[in-house]
């Protein structure tokens, strides 16, 4: 049976998303933004995050695919939903629940700056440093974790345990 150890509670992840929405909220004041969450995982921080935000935005929502059922990144990112909304000379910030090699964020600022936005920065609630191999700038990180495979919190394995409340390490 898969072993869930949990990493961090309801409690902790809303200091963190409330702590990240705050910079955010300073740092975009009286400018346009354009959140850009990144399906499926990042759908339930984007939903806490905005609610968090003292700012108004816009939002939108790009899906890609890379994992499959493995839990190590393939590298081979599929784009299965693009951008809807016009980004053209906006801010840009793109949300995503974790980074591990950096492959689907390198992959995403390519991919958004052919639409020719003013900036494209990054919010990750979870930075994971353990398998990085893209040099890419998490402007805005809630959590830093070393290793493991995590779940929980809209973040899946083999599409489980994204209703959970928390974030769990898996042992499998
Ligand atoms: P990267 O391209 O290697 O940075 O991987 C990023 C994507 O892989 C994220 O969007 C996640 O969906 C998924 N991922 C990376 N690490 C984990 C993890 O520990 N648990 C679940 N999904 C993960
Ligand atoms: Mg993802």
């Amino acid at each position: 049976m898969p072993e869930l150890i949990p990493v961090l509670n309801k409690n902790d992840i809303d200091k963190m998303v409330a702590r990240v929405a705050r910079k955010i909220s300073s740092d975009y004041q009286d400018q346009e933004l354009i959140l850009i969450g990144i399906l499926k995982g990042a759908f339930v921080f984007l939903s806490d995050l905005v609610r968090h935000l003292t700012i108004p935005v816009k939002l939108d929502f790009i899906r890609v695919c890379s994992y499959g059922s493995s839990d190590s990144s393939s590298g081979n990112i599929r784009l299965t939903k693009e951008i809807e909304i016009d980004v053209n000379n906006k801010n840009v910030l793109l949300v995503e629940d974790i980074v591990d090699t950096g492959l689907t964020l390198s992959y995403l600022i390519d991919y958004l700056k052919t639409f020719n936005p003013k900036t494209v920065k990054i919010c990750a609630l979870l930075d994971k440093h353990e398998r990085r191999s893209e040099n890419i700038k998490i402007d805005y990180a809630c959590h830093e974790v070393g290793e493991g495979f995590l779940v929980g919190y809209g973040i899946d394995y083999n599409e489980d345990y994204r209703y959970l409340a928390g974030i769990y390490h898996l042992k499998l």
